[in-house]
């Protein structure tokens, strides 16, 4: 069987710790993206893999890319989007997950993996990420023709994230003091090593097709709590000051218009659920989930 594997989205955070652990184990990869120069260094290095600029919301496109594939992933995501409708979300999170199965079809590519997010419902999610996230995951499993693996992860953690590594950019330009909102929210955040190895497990075992695995963690702490390690872990003396809700959620409306949208209503709404898992995924797939303590220090220390 071909070794050939297409990654939609693997040019980003978590794709670079995917297409690190598919090279090692083997595999060919073809990694689309929008604009191959802005490609991080660390994917342009790996053996075996083609990086090619595409568009792949364009059907045909899409069908070409995934030819000859044994398998299809897609980590395709956003968190926020340009207007405030939902729109963009649905584009992402909906429209590229329908294209691809589509394209699965019309190849005879007979395997995807898909990464949602914990909390994603197409119906109850409080967001447009959550329910547009809950929506793509819902129509790629509604189907039994193609084996789908779905997961789930919490915040995910390691060197160039968007959490702790963001947290630490915004503590050290802060005064004394760091207004947080949704300081109560709570996480489990999963190691992107960890999130890559099951992405690798489930490629061939049939055990997981048609499954979902939401992937925590060890350990659940509080928004607060992780941005008060992430100050110690630089050397920051800030005081964490939670903000009242309502505080919370006219912040996130006013940064709805600052671009780039730093925190926003949709991030807001996000947060009203906490994102932690009931049954860990990692567990199931045999793989012991690495501690924020074992790793963050290590890349927020240089
Ligand atoms: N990071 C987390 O903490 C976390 C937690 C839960 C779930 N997730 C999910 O995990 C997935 C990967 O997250 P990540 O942190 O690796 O994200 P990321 O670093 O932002 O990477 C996202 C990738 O998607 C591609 N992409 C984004 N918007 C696109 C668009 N409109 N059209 C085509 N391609 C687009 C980008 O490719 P190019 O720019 O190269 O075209 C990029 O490679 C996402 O689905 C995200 O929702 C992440």
């Amino acid at each position: 069987m071909t070794r050939s594997i297409t990654i939609l989205g693997g040019s980003g955070f978590v794709g670079r710790s995917i297409a690190n652990r598919l090279i090692a184990a083997g595999y060919n990869l073809r990694i689309p993206t929008r604009d191959p120069e802005q490609v991080h260094p660390d994917i342009r290095i790996l053996p075996e893999t083609e990086i090619l600029q595409a568009d792949i919301h364009d059907p045909q496109t899409l069908k070409d890319l995934i030819a000859g594939s044994r398998c299809a992933i897609n980590l395709v995501g956003i968190l926020n989007e340009k207007g405030r409708d939902g729109s963009g979300f649905r584009h992402v999170h909906v429209e590229l997950p329908r294209k691809l199965l589509a394209a699965c079809r019309a190849q005879g590519v007979r395997r995807i993996l898909h990464m949602s997010a914990l909390n994603a419902d197409p119906i109850n999610g409080p967001s447009h990420y959550l329910r547009t996230k809950g929506e793509g995951e819902a129509l790629l499993h509604e189907q039994t023709e193609i084996q789908v693996t779905t997961f789930r992860p919490s915040v995910i953690f390691g060197p160039g994230d968007g959490f702790f590594a963001r947290f630490a950019g915004l503590l050290a330009i802060a005064p004394g003091i760091f207004p947080l909102p949704c300081a109560q929210a709570r996480f489990a955040p999963v190691h992107v090593v960890d999130v890559a190895e099951a992405f690798a497990r489930a490629i061939d075992d049939r055990v997981t097709f048609g499954r979902r695995y939401d992937l925590c963690g060890p350990r659940e702490y509080t928004l607060a709590e992780l941005v008060r390690y992430t100050a110690r872990c630089r050397g920051l003396s800030r005081a964490v000051m939670p903000l009242p809700d309502l505080i919370s959620r006219i912040q996130a409306a006013i940064l709805d218009f600052v671009p780039g949208k730093p925190f926003s209503t949709d991030n807001y709404l996000s947060a009203q659920v906490d994102s932690v898992c009931k049954c860990s995924g990692l567990n199931a797939l045999g793989i012991r989930p690495s501690p924020v303590e074992a790793i963050v220090p290590r890349y927020l220390r240089t």
